[in-house]
């Protein structure tokens, strides 16, 4: 059976020029919180595919992406003219090990993300055994601008829920109207992000997830190995785990 399959386009929502989400229905196998699959369109008789983190939760039946239309970007460009009704191809099976189940058992799990990046933490959040494994969630987001904070009503839905779900948005490029201001990296570096949350982390008491651009994921490994923590390796569990989107 083909690896890849055909995906109709749910809906789309715009949060901003730039930023929107892709809802798509598909006969995909069964993923984890965490894990990415690939879409794909054909271009000039050639299949283009990237990577795209599931951000809805493995148990809904409409699957859901949150996409950056990168300004002369191959694929992304193409799947922001998708509209309700179109198909896009979807690979079947989902791929990654950015998954809860990675993740050794601790007190606090801070999960930092930049821009596109939160998606694979709603999907664990949403799906709730989250709470089994931790007693204290940090949900990190960084982005230039105030209005790159999509999601806000699940979030606030979600820390109803969940009162030990903590929210810190960082806003970079402008002054932020709630949490923040700078980069998530200084506010590691220098512990605002700590005492933003009342919440002081130690390498026997807390996890860290780091996802997004390349070079904070970078830059928050090696804060965070300066200041006792170690890559959480199959073999060797530390309390950093990674993904980088590019
Ligand atoms: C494991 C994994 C999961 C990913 N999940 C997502 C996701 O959920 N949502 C998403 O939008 N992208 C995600 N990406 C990135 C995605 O695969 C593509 O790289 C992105 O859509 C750009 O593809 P493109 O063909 O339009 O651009 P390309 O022509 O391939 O240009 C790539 C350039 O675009 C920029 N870029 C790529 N992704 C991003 C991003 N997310 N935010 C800001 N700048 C970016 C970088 O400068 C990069 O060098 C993920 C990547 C990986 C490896
Ligand atoms: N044309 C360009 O020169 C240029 C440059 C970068 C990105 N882009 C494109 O513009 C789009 C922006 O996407 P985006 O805003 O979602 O992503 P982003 O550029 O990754 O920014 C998201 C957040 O991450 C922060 N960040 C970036 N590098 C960091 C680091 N090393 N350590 C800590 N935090 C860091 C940013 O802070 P800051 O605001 O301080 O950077 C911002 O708050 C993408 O398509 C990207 O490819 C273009």
């Amino acid at each position: 059976m083909s690896n890849w399959v055909e995906a109709k386009v749910k809906d789309i929502v715009w949060w901003t020029d730039t930023l929107f989400s892709l809802i798509v229905n598909a006969d995909v196998e069964p993923f984890k919180a965490g894990q990415f699959t690939k879409l794909s369109m054909m271009m000039n008789d050639k299949r283009i595919a990237r990577a795209y983190s599931y951000v809805n939760s493995p148990d809904s039946d409409d699957l859901e992406f949150y996409l950056i239309n990168v300004a002369g970007g191959l694929l992304s460009q193409q799947l922001a003219k998708l509209t309700p009704g179109d198909t896009v191809l979807i690979e079947r099976r989902a791929s990654g090990f950015f998954t809860l189940d990675e993740i050794p058992a601790s007190k606090q799990l801070w999960m930092l993300s930049t821009g596109t990046a939160i998606g694979p933490f709603l999907s664990m959040l949403e799906q709730g055994d989250i709470w089994q494994r931790f007693e204290e969630v940090v949900l990190v987001h960084g982005v230039r601008l105030n209005a790159d904070l999509s999601y806000q009503a699940k979030i606030t839905q979600l820390q109803q829920q969940y009162p030990q779900l903590q929210y810190v948005s960082v806003v970079s490029r402008e002054q932020p109207k709630q949490g923040l201001h700078g980069r998530i990296t200084e506010h590691i570096a220098n512990e605002t992000l700590f005492n933003h949350c009342h919440l002081i982390p130690t390498p026997d008491t807390a996890q860290f997830m780091v996802c997004g651009n390349p070079e904070m994921v970078k830059e928050t490994s090696t804060i965070l190995t300066d200041k006792g923590y170690t890559r959480n390796r199959r073999r060797e569990p530390g309390q950093i785990t990674v993904e980088q989107y590019w």
